[in-house]
């Protein structure tokens, strides 16, 4: 099989490195990668959201199966051009993938599909916004609808607070055309955690559970990031609650958007909010996490050229996925300054060095090769991930690995999987 990733990240990465280990993976191409990506991938110089070229390029070299890694290409349709070019495709077309790129789609689908989430309103216009969020009072939560590259969500402690989110999003334009109209929630509290489906258009297959770090700085503080490390199993997630997520949410999306002509295929995640035992969806994701994605494939041993093969293509309620008992941690190793401003272009060293201990794979988000050497080339730059019998074990050989690597330029939370090691 000749496959196709498309995407550059640390997910990216993850997905390459599982589908180089499938015995039916002949080639594996990835657009447009990174330096670590090119160790187990033909990299190409094509953007991810270059859909004609990646398109060209599938048809030109007769790949088999096409994995859009990212959302932004998805809901631009990067999928169905994919598929009207004879392309079997793992991902949702543009219409499906609607549920990531529309907050104001997605929660009009929950409300209808009795899909239990927090309470909102949606609005195009400010002064409607404004009497809405006097109305329910503080905390609150703005959200852009569109696409917003993780930044579009406030939490807003004070009405005058989400006033201003207002403003900016609505007046300003501070996210474009994604604040064209918002999404004004209510706020819930809780521990959350990520749930992944893989969904073939009506069969769901679930992941093992996961759960991702999103504050930048140890003690869950900070800055709201794209994930600072993850871990799975995440204990939170019983089998109870799996049960009903997948009774009570997955699977009434997946009815639902069938039932609306936008059958999905691809993999669904589910941000949840976890309460007392109570599970809400805060929000659709149409593509694998990042970093989850990391620890999800270092405990898949099922072949995933396989798997996604059979979700492209229908046949998923013939797959059963098979798995490494006990944890995967991930820490993710970002530059100085993320998720605010930061410098590109400083040297990393001792990749080799973590990447060789038993257990640890050192997943690339954002690097290059500059004249023969690592390069940060983003603001998360490494995933540093091991495997072991307990998330405890997990976390002491992935910091392990992270002490291997010299980067002076970097930083990284020391705290990753504490929740799930205080419950082990
Ligand atoms: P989203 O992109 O909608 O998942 O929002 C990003 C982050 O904002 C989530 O991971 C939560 O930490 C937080 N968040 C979103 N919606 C809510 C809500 N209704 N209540 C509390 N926190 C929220
Ligand atoms: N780690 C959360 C995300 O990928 O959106």
């Amino acid at each position: 099989m000749n496959i196709l990733v498309i995407g550059g990240g640390g997910r990216e990465h993850a997905l390459c490195w599982a589908l180089a280990k499938s015995p039916a993976a002949e080639k594996i191409y990835c657009a447009p990668g990174n330096a670590g990506i090119s160790e187990v991938a033909e990299c190409v110089p094509i953007g991810a959201e270059d859909i004609e070229n990646i398109v060209r390029f599938a048809s030109d070299n007769q790949i088999d199966l096409a994995v859009v890694g990212p959302e932004a290409p998805l809901v631009a349709g990067m999928a169905d051009q994919l598929r009207a070019a004879g392309i079997s495709t793992f991902g949702p077309n543009a219409d499906a993938a609607i549920l990531e790129g529309s907050k104001a789609f997605m929660k009009d689908l929950f409300a209808k599909y009795n899909i239990p989430t927090a309470a909102y309103g949606r609005f195009t216009d400010y002064d409607a916004a404004v009497a809405y969020v006097r109305e329910q009072g503080a905390p609150i939560v703005v959200k852009a609808s569109g696409l917003a590259a993780g930044k579009g969500v406030i939490i807003a402690d004070t009405e005058e607070g989400a006033i201003n989110a207002l403003s900016s999003i609505m007046q300003d334009n501070a996210f474009g055309e994604a604040g064209d109209e918002v999404v004004i929630e209510e706020f819930l509290t809780g521990e959350e955690a990520s749930f992944f489906a893989l969904v073939d258009g009506k069969t769901a297959l679930p992941l093992v559970s996961a759960q991702d770090h999103k504050a930048a700085f140890d003690g869950d503080t900070g800055p709201n990031t794209g994930g600072m490390g993850a871990y799975s199993p995440a204990p939170i997630v019983t089998p109870e609650i799996e049960a009903f997520i997948m009774e009570k949410i997955i699977q009434p999306t997946i009815d639902g958007m069938a039932a609306e002509g936008r059958p999905f295929t691809g993999v669904l995640f589910a941000g949840l909010m976890i309460s007392k035992g109570k599970t809400k969806v805060l929000e659709f994701n149409v593509r694998f996490g990042d970093p989850e994605c990391q620890v999800l494939m270092a405990r898949l041993e099922s072949d995933l050229a396989e798997v996604l093969s059979a979700a492209a293509e229908g046949r998923l309620d013939q797959i059963k996925l098979r798995w490494q008992e006990g944890s995967a941690l991930t820490v993710v190793m970002a530059a100085n300054g993320y998720p605010g401003s930061y410098q590109k272009g400083t040297l990393i060293e001792g990749l080799d060095a973590a990447g060789s201990m038993d257990g640890v794979t050192v997943f690339h988000a954002g690097t290059k090769i500059e004249n023969g050497n690592v390069t940060a080339n983003g603001g998360r730059v490494l995933g540093v991930t091991a495997v072991a019998p307990t998330t405890k074990e997990a976390q002491a050989k992935a910091y392990e690995g992270v002490d291997k690597i010299n980067w002076p330029d970097g930083f990284c939370r020391r705290d990753i999987g504490w929740r799930a090691i205080e419950r082990e």
